[in-house]
């Protein structure tokens, strides 16, 4: 019998078996997506190059705020207080200025801890909101409230003070009772009219 070149030498059994081999552009593309998958693991979860979305949405943030900020002059007068605490994202970004330096004394809430409550009608040192900038920046109770004028730009305490005053009838999770005199009402303004991308496509708040 004439030895077929299609036919693998070896049998078993009487089974012989047929040379087959998987083609090339088969090979070709079981290596390719082998390394394709092992690249995009590193791309998508192990790359510190790479941002994730999450990085990439923070980064946007950041940067549509330092754009803001940078034609921002703010004024610490009632108006502009009461204003930028209507807006979401100028209030997203004080919170942050706020948990970073306040809690620790004012309570994640503002609920109050060693410092006064900002939650409900009453004020230590407050009797309107144009005091707020005043007493972060020059600082309360013969220096247990700490002046912070040094410390932030003015920019930043109006946005400070704008968010200390957003508090305002808010609910605590743990408040502190009231502490000196009922406050004057918040100045009846509207928000900032240079809207934020998501005020001018969210209408709550
Ligand atoms: C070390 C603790 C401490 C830290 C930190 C602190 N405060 Fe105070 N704060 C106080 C105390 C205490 C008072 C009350 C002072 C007094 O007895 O008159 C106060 C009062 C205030 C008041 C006036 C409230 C009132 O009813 O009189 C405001 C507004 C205020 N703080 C804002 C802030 C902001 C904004 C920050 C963060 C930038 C901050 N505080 C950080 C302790 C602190």
């Amino acid at each position: 019998m004439a030895h077929d070149p299609q036919i693998l030498d070896h049998e078993y059994d009487g089974i012989k078996e047929f040379d087959n081999p998987t083609p090339g552009w088969w090979n070709f593309l079981f290596f390719f997506f082998i390394l394709f998958g092992i690249v995009y693991i590193f791309m998508s979860i192990a790359s510190p190059y790479v941002p994730t979305p999450e990085q990439e949405l923070e980064q946007a943030q950041l940067k549509w705020t330092k754009l803001r900020f940078e034609g921002l002059e703010l004024e610490p007068t009632p108006e502009t207080i009461a204003s930028y605490a209507q807006s979401k994202q100028w209030m997203d970004y004080a919170k942050g200025l706020f948990k970073a330096n306040c809690v620790s004394c004012h309570g994640p809430d503002g609920g109050g801890v060693v410092g006064p409550n900002f939650c409900d009608d009453y004020g230590k040192n407050l009797k309107t909101i144009g005091d707020i900038p005043l007493v972060i920046a020059n600082g309360a109770g013969s220096g247990a409230m700490p002046a912070w004028g040094q410390r932030f730009q003015q920019n930043d305490i109006v946005l400070l003070s704008a968010y200390v005053a957003s508090l305002r009838g808010t609910t605590p999770l743990v408040p502190k009772p009231p502490e000196g005199e009922l406050m004057e009402p918040w100045p009846d303004v509207p928000p900032p009219a240079e809207a934020s991308p998501d005020e001018a496509e969210s209408s709550d708040g």
